[in-house]
């Protein structure tokens, strides 16, 4: 049985990770508009991942007999230009994402509601590899700069998840 507060956190992050979801669908349609189909099929690849998460966060607190409660989605909130924006962004939300998880396992450890925190483990993972993910893609945009070469490389490369998923 969860606490009232740690319901409300769960609740909390379940809203976050639909917000993700919306926020990279809003991201996959910006690549549409520029052409790059492959940074497109990534962030759609992200955004079913996301919805996944939600779920998953859905499904828990479900099953520890708490109470879901589906609250607003705002809407998509991060500004981007470029293709590096739109990473810079990414990354930040991450981080964002990273230090909502974090808190959410210190409330668990201090309620010493130990089944949370197990819950919780397999996203602290997972926004390890997020964050570095998202990182390695930022970091090979600013080395190609403006190169339109590299653009259509990498948006090729970045296709490649849109077509394993
Ligand atoms: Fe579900 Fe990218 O955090």
């Amino acid at each position: 049985m969860l606490n009232e507060k740690i319901q409300k956190a769960l609740n909390e992050q379940l809203n976050l990770e639909v917000s993700s979801s919306y926020e990279y669908l809003a991201m996959s349609a910006f690549f549409e508009t520029l052409n790059f189909s492959g940074f497109a099929a990534w962030m759609r690849v992200q955004s079913t991942e996301e919805y996944a998460h939600a779920l998953k966060f859905y499904d828990f607190i479900l099953q520890t007999n708490g109470k879901v409660e589906l609250t607003q989605i705002n809407t998509p909130s991060l500004h981007y230009k470029t293709p590096k924006d739109a990473f810079e962004a990414t990354y930040k939300h991450e981080q964002k994402v990273t230090a909502s998880i974090h808190n959410l396992v210190g409330l668990a450890i201090d309620s010493k509601d130990y089944a949370t925190n197990n819950f919780l483990q397999w996203f602290v993972n997972e926004q390890v590899e997020e964050e570095a993910n998202a990182l390695k893609i930022l970091e090979r945009i600013k080395m190609i700069e403006d190169s339109k070469g590299g653009l259509l490389y990498l948006d090729k490369e970045l296709g490649k998840r849109g077509r394993t998923a």
